[in-house]
């Protein structure tokens, strides 16, 4: 039997503030480094414009890097795979550029990638848990996206429900930060929580029609209940602060947990898949923990290293991609709206 070339692929994700790079043996990461921008914290936010800048800086050093850590020569990669979108549009213009140049002067294909289908794909690197089956949901929640998403093959996803304003990241960062809290605020409000009761505080679950969510309400509320507080007890956040984010994180996980319920009724596919920043929150994946055993569901919790943004994510779609021959094209560009 013929032996079939092992497919290596250099990805490159920079569509928000984190520039990664990663090195795929066919599905197989051999590395996986992130270069993590701390200049955002300062601000409570990502800017935009300090962000390109930071990928300028990082990019050549992090791929640099992920070749070293997966032992491969440039002259071996198989092809470039790269974040098109969704993103913004100066972050995502680095990586791009970068791709593109790359895979001329190699040679080699370029494979555009969309950053939400490469949240989803990270169930399909090779672990040790198993991989989900066709059809699945696939659960983004992320600092820019919340979405249901009927799952039927690799390149066939159909977008069910999605938020109808703010994501479910950004919603527990603008609550962190009005708390006080460094950003990005969910993996703070995650930690506090532990120590919390979320049953302290009662905050209403706004309404959304069908499977699609809303958060922004929510924050308004959360934003009114903290300065009404405050006015009577200057220490109202820090006396409660453990209660709060428990409260807090509660009702964020549930507005989306009663939304996945539905849509596992709705659709009859008892397989669910979570990705994206908030996948590494505990009381979600929790959640969905117990959810499996009750209602006799299919869980996959992505792996942390997987749940924020990562190039191996990139890197996996960019290897079904391979295998399909689906490569770009040198005139396209990064696009910050892409849809699925
Ligand atoms: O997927 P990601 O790295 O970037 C986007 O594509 O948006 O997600 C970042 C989001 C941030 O809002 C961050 O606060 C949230 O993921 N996040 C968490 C946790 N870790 C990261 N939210 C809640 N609990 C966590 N442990
Ligand atoms: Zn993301």
């Amino acid at each position: 039997m013929i032996e079939q070339k092992p497919c290596y692929i250099l990805a490159i994700e920079s569509s928000c503030d984190d520039t990664a790079a990663a090195v795929l043996k066919n599905d197989l990461v051999l590395s996986n480094i992130i270069a993590n921008q701390t200049i955002h914290e300062a601000y409570g936010g990502v800017v935009p414009e300090l962000a390109s800048r930071a990928h300028q800086q990082n990019i050549v050093p992090v791929v640099d890097q992920a070749l070293k850590k997966a032992g491969i020569d440039k002259k071996d990669l198989s092809a470039i795979a790269y974040t098109r979108g969704p993103g913004l549009l100066g972050s995502l213009l680095v990586g791009t550029s970068f791709a593109k140049s790359l895979s001329m002067a190699l040679n080699i294909p370029l494979i555009e990638v969309n950053h939400l289908q490469g949240h989803l794909l990270s169930h399909f690197i090779q672990d040790e848990h198993p991989t989900p089956n066709f059809p699945f949901l696939g659960i983004t929640v992320s600092g820019g996206h919340t979405q249901i998403v009927r799952v039927s093959s690799h390149f066939s996803l159909e977008e069910l429900g999605t938020t109808l304003d703010d994501a479910i990241g950004e919603a527990f960062d603008k609550c962190g930060k009005v708390m006080g809290l460094g950003y990005p605020a969910g993996p703070h409000i995650d930690r506090h929580a532990k120590e919390g009761n979320p049953a302290a505080f009662k905050f209403p679950i706004p309404k959304a029609p069908e499977l699609n969510v809303s958060y922004s309400g929510f924050k308004t509320a959360v934003i009114n209940f903290l300065h009404k507080n405050q006015q009577k007890n200057p220490s109202f956040i820090e006396e409660n602060l453990a209660d709060l984010c428990a409260s807090i994180q509660y009702t964020l996980i549930e507005i989306i947990f009663e939304k996945i319920k539905r849509a596992i009724e709705h659709t009859g596919i008892t397989e669910i898949a979570i990705g994206g920043g908030v996948a590494a929150n505990s009381g979600l994946r929790n959640k969905l923990k117990d959810a499996a055993t009750k209602y006799n569901w299919r869980v996959h919790l992505p792996p942390f290293a997987y749940t924020t943004d990562n190039a191996a994510m990139i890197g996996i779609v960019g290897y079904f991609k391979f295998n399909e021959q689906r490569f770009g094209a040198l005139d396209q560009s990064a696009t910050a709206r892409l849809p699925l």
